[in-house]
């Protein structure tokens, strides 16, 4: 009866957060106690956990996008039937299988928590192309770009582009100076109003870096080349 009357409700409540908090939920799947900013959308067919914490103005698309650990921050692009921080089971033990410590199977007596690697923390202005896996333990730095049907078992650094199983570093988006100029601009904390004002020169990194009269850490003609290969 009650998961009958919580299925009900759970459309209006959605409704209702929507329109108090300013985001678009629009999937019946996201955890009441998931933590999602403003303007954050998350579409329809997404299931989103109770650990997870969504920025400001992010996106996840459905359906299938399943996210059940995760710290996700602001202007992130995650496509569809993308996987992020699913847990797993202590192969230490002499059994992978719950019944030694889920008294569901009629064996323990008591739940026993299995060790979990952190959640993943994933920087802002993150792109994840669709039918990626992201694992727990791992931060993904601002910037970066996750080719589709990727597997992410490391780190990936700021506007590294990253793919395949296990991802490796492909590119890197920017010149290395573009990049640092870029993560000192901090532009994903700038206000709304400041940001509609500069939208025009998001199209371009070296008007961006023009415009904002930031310090160049390199030369103009630089800001949207490929950097010379770093590992
Ligand atoms: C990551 C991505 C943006 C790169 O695009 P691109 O710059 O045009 O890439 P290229 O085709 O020039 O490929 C560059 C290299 O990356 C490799 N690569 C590209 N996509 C890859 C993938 N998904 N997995 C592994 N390697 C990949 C290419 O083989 C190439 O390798 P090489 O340099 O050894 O030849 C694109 O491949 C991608 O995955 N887009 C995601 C689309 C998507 O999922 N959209 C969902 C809706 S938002």
């Amino acid at each position: 009866m009650k998961r009958f009357i919580i299925a009900v409700l759970t459309p209006f409540r959605w409704a209702l957060l929507n329109w108090l908090k300013n985001h678009r939920v629009e999937s019946r799947f996201v955890s009441w106690k998931a933590e999602i900013g403003r303007k954050v959308i998350i579409r329809a067919g997404s299931e989103v956990g109770p650990d997870v914490s969504v920025g400001d103005y992010s996106y996840i698309s459905g359906p299938r996008a399943y996210i059940e650990a995760a710290e996700i921050g602001k202007y992130c692009s995650i496509a569809r039937q993308t996987v992020i921080g699913v847990s797993g089971h202590d192969y230490h033990r002499v059994t992978t299988h719950p019944f030694i410590s889920d008294p569901t199977y009629g064996f323990a007596a008591k739940v026993v928590p299995e060790p979990q690697k952190p959640p993943p923390i994933i920087g802002h202005d993150v792109w994840i192309g669709m039918n990626c896996t992201i694992h727990r333990g791992v931060r993904i730095g601002t910037g970066a770009v996750v080719a589709s049907d990727s597997v992410v078992t490391k780190d990936v650094a700021p506007y590294s582009i990253v793919g395949g199983n296990p991802a490796c570093h492909l590119k890197y988006r920017f010149s290395e100076q573009a990049i640092a100029t870029l993560l000192a601009s901090e532009w994903w904390n700038w206000e709304e109003g400041k940001l509609a004002e500069r939208l025009p020169t998001f199209f371009s990194v070296s008007d961006f870096i023009a415009m904002e009269g930031l310090p160049n850490l390199g030369r103009d003609s630089d800001a949207d080349s490929v950097p010379p290969e770093r590992e």
